[in-house]
């Protein structure tokens, strides 16, 4: 971050001094105006619900450009991660700041590999959860529940504890999604077996059974490993700043990802993906392609509160990066499958064609995101629908991670603590009840 040689000046119409703010440049992307001096010197606060033009920090782990539809990682774009590299190499990027060297990524793969297997106290968690239980309810009280089994590696601001609570967190998510999933349909869990890859090692924890041989499936852990890769970070959305924001107390890295957890739940959010699945599934059942027409109507009709899921983003007002990278995923594991004629997937082309020539996307610049996609893949490959969100959380935490170590290393970090515009009742006297 550098002082642009330019200043804002904030003048009052009521006569007040006008104050002149700093203006800051980042690599590349907007500027920001530093109003950190604001209340101290105007006794006013800025007003920005939902953060549309607030930066909430300065960061070099991710950038977007939402104009263009560029995504880079370390100033790596996506598109390069996704076929050059694998999730693991990502992983080292995202937490380090450069890609591994062989050595180096031998050595964090090992590291990552050792850290797999979780207490065996955590399987009885899953026994108090009804078998139907959403996997992210499981999922955000298994990370919760790790503080209580590492005291060595909960204070953040100890380096050492930080990067073993990463290792730890990394190595065992893929463990405890396959776990919550395991638990779901009442298959005994299966261990990590570290003979295999990061993510072999994910689909035989999902689908081996203690009664014959798993074989793995190449199409499989090519698509998972790149859905992770695709998934990683993506600078200050709202679980990472609900990460950011939970770690700036001081709380442990595991109850800070367990909140990023719980918030990328939510169906604007990480929740879009398995939305979007539904979205289409519901629309096959109403009678598929013809019923697209219908759809689209009910989604432009303020009143119906109906969206398209897997469409539209803060931040991309052009085709998510993600999107197309996951929809070339798609159309290859799909024929890889033998699945190339999908209806699903057919139906999602031509939805996504459709509402990009319609004006009220055109004009709102709504593109399909990471989500419209991810959904039709996973499920071709086996995933069940609802645990496409925790597959998200498994794949975001390294994001979550490495913004929360960029956060506890900035000198300058303080807890955060917004303000408000106050619009509630004035002070006044508790009458008595017989007065009520
Ligand atoms: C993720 O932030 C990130 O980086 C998130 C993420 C990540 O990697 O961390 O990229 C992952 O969360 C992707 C987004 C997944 N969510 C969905 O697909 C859910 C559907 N999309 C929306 O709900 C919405 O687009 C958001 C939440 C993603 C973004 O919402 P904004 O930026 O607050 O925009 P908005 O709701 O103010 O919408 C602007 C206009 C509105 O219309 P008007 O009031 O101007 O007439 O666009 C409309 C909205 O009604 N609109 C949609 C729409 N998304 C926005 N209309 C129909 N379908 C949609 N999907």
């Amino acid at each position: 971050m550098t002082a642009a040689n330019q200043k804002a000046t904030l003048s009052f119409s009521d006569g007040s001094p006008s104050v002149d703010f700093p203006i800051l440049k980042g690599t590349v992307g907007p500027d920001v105006i530093d109003i950190r001096k604001l209340y101290g010197s105007t006794g006013k606060f800025t007003f920005d619900p939902g953060f549309l033009s607030t930066a909430s920090c300065q960061s070099s782990i991710t950038y977007i450009d939402g104009d263009k539809g560029e995504l880079l990682y370390r100033g790596y774009p996506i598109e390069q991660l996704a076929t050059k590299c694998d999730f693991l190499e990502t992983c080292y990027l995202l937490l380090n700041g450069e890609l591994p060297n062989a050595p180096q990524k031998s050595d964090f793969v090992a590291r990552v590999t050792q850290h797999t297997m979780v207490n065996e106290q955590m399987h009885f968690f899953l026994r108090g959860f009804r078998r139907d239980a959403h996997p992210m309810a499981v999922l955000t009280g298994l990370v919760g529940a790790l503080s209580a089994f590492y005291p060595d590696s909960m204070n953040l601001n100890d380096p050492h504890q930080r990067e073993i609570s990463a290792i730890r967190l990394i190595a065992k998510l893929p463990t405890l999604v396959a776990m919550a999933y395991k638990y779901s349909i009442g298959q005994p869990f299966i261990y990590p077996n570290n003979d295999l890859s990061y993510t072999a090692n994910f689909t035989r924890m999902m689908f081996a059974t203690p009664c014959e041989d798993y074989k793995v499936n190449d199409v499989l852990v090519r698509a998972l490993d790149r859905i992770f890769i695709l998934h990683a970070d993506h600078e200050q959305n709202a679980s990472t700043s609900t990460v950011r924001l939970c770690a700036s107390s001081g709380t442990n890295p595991f109850a800070a990802i367990a909140a990023g957890v719980a918030c990328l739940w939510g169906p604007a959010h990480g929740g879009a993906n398995e939305a979007a699945l539904n979205m289409l599934y519901d629309i096959q059942a109403q009678g598929g392609v013809e019923k697209i027409g219908e759809f689209i109507t009910k989604v432009k009709d303020k009143n119906s509160s109906v969206r398209l899921m897997g469409f539209g983003h803060r931040v991309y007002k052009n085709y998510d990066p993600r999107a197309k990278l996951m929809r070339e995923t798609c159309h290859e594991v799909l024929v890889a499958l033998g699945l190339e004629n999908d209806p699903l997937f057919k139906l999602a082309m031509a939805l996504e064609k459709i509402a990009l020539e319609d004006d009220y996307f055109v004009q709102r610049k709504l593109y399909p995101n990471v989500d419209f996609y991810s959904g039709i893949v996973q499920k071709a490959v086996g995933i069940p629908v609802s645990l496409f969100t925790a597959i998200f959380a498994l794949a975001r935490t390294v994001g979550w991670i490495a913004q929360l170590n960029e956060m506890i290393t900035d000198p300058e970090y303080k807890i955060g603590r917004p303000r408000q515009l106050f619009t509630g009742a004035a002070t006044r006297d508790v009458p008595d009840i017989s007065a009520r």
